[in-house]
């Protein structure tokens, strides 16, 4: 039966609407397609139709729902297109010796970083029902911040058992409530202790799973850590032309603490994405902008590991690479599930306007899942995953920080979360 749901009165119906599927780039970012007085109509989880509240509020009167916008902004979900949200332990002891100036790689160098999570989440996988279960309170927490889509990398198993073994807690997230997930296979995150001294031996491997992840349809992405320490740009060229072999797509991490020549493999293999970019050349900008690949910029890396280093927003901006903004989360760089606290980092530290940021966090987040077809914003035909926030205008969003501002999820046309206690409670547990 169909069930319709109206939006109505929102002080700002911020659609971003029009890219056609395809990320914003430069000017373009800044453009939020905003209705004043707008409103949205919703059929069996898909927009029907937007436009001016009394216009689209006459057409739909008979709608089963309704909720009123006055004096919030309605915007599309957030895409939280890069994380790492399944893993053992946390890292709050590494914390403590970052604030007193031991740095990221130093700890990894030695022992510890990814590694020390690697050895927790194995732990973890004897009893994948308790590592579910954390993943799904975080997807929870995730969603009650208005992020409707996420990614999540493997990279803490580190071996064939293990690497299997997150992607199916990934796989069983999928089902496991209303969240859109999308799985991403980083086999090469890390060199893991036991083939310290046998790198190819490791690269081997990978390649090894990377069958056993196509066979079963496990993930749609392959990523790898390009990092000194990680993997350099020959051994992520090897890993990633397999995998793009077997039909996977591709991402990297690039350009965190070096600029080792990743975001060259990744645009010469065709990557939807690369990621960090705190360490980029000129040339590498232009390389991104002339194939679109999305630069997913991740703020809260630099603030958590507090290397004053930012990713450069305004020039990548100006050089026409389309920008995307994902949390990272996980729990050496980056612990924190909230989009709008990147956002508002990400106009704070990257100079980015409060509709750039939006831009990032929503259509080009999308884009970088090759999800700008289905979600990112809010246009008729798409999925009807949007959020209302308890605020009067979009530049209210980075300015309020630390706070929800999330009043209303909606996601595929149902109310998921509601301050005021409307809710589909069967999609709460
Ligand atoms: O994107 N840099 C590599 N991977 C993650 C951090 C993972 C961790 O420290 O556990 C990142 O920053
Ligand atoms: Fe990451």
């Amino acid at each position: 039966m169909t069930s319709t749901l109206l939006i109505r009165n929102a002080s700002e119906l911020v659609t971003v609407r029009g890219a056609g599927g395809s990320p914003r780039t430069g000017t373009e970012m800044d453009d939020l397609g905003i209705i004043k007085n707008g409103a949205a109509a919703i059929e069996d989880g898909r927009i029907v139709a937007l436009g001016q509240s009394d216009e689209i509020a006459a057409r739909f009167s008979w709608a089963d729902t309704v909720i009123d916008a006055t004096n919030k902004v309605v915007l599309p979900g957030f895409v939280d297109c890069h994380t790492h949200l399944v893993f053992g332990g946390s890292r709050e002891d590494e914390f403590v010796q970052k604030i007193q100036g031991r740095s990221y790689l130093e700890i990894l160098n030695s022992g510890g970083g990814i590694l020390s999570t690697v050895d927790r989440t194995r732990q973890a996988l004897v009893c994948p029902e308790a590592l579910l279960e954390r993943a799904h309170g975080f997807l929870g927490t995730m969603l009650a911040f208005g992020t409707t889509t996420v990614e999540i990398k493997t990279g803490y198993g580190l071996s064939q058992e293990s690497e299997l073994g997150m992607l199916k807690v990934i796989a069983r997230l999928k089902d496991s409530g209303p969240v859109d997930i999308v799985s991403t296979f980083l086999g090469a995150h890390a060199l893991p202790g036991e083939y310290r001294d046998r790198r190819d031996d490791y690269v081997r491997l990978v390649l090894g799973m990377l069958e056993t992840v196509k066979t079963g349809s496990l993930a749609e992405y392959c990523d790898v850590f390009v990092e000194q320490g990680a993997f350099d740009a020959s051994e992520a060229r090897t890993i990633l032309a397999k995998a793009r072999e077997h039909g996977l797509k591709l991402k990297l991490h690039a350009g965190e603490f070096s600029d080792i020549g990743g975001v060259e493999v990744g645009v010469e293999l065709g990557a939807t994405s690369i990621d960090h970019l705190e360490h980029i050349s000129d040339r590498g900008m232009a390389l991104m902008a002339d194939k679109r690949t999305v630069g997913v910029l991740l703020p809260g890396v630099p603030f958590h590991l507090m290397t004053d280093r930012y990713a450069p927003a305004r020039k990548l901006i100006a050089a026409g690479v389309p920008i995307a903004l994902a949390t990272d989360f996980n729990p050496g760089s980056c612990p924190t599930l909230s989009m709008q606290s990147i956002i508002a980092l990400a106009c704070r530290q990257l100079k980015m306007t409060p509709a750039e940021a939006i831009s990032a966090a929503t259509i080009n987040a999308a884009c970088a899942l090759d999800r700008g077809n289905e979600v990112g914003s809010i246009e008729v035909g798409k999925k009807a995953d949007i959020i209302i926030m308890d605020i009067p205008n979009h530049r209210q969003l980075p300015y309020w920080f630390g706070i929800n501002l999330v009043d209303t999820v909606v996601k595929k046309g149902v109310i998921v979360r509601s301050t005021n206690g409307y809710t589909d409670e069967a999609l709460l547990t």
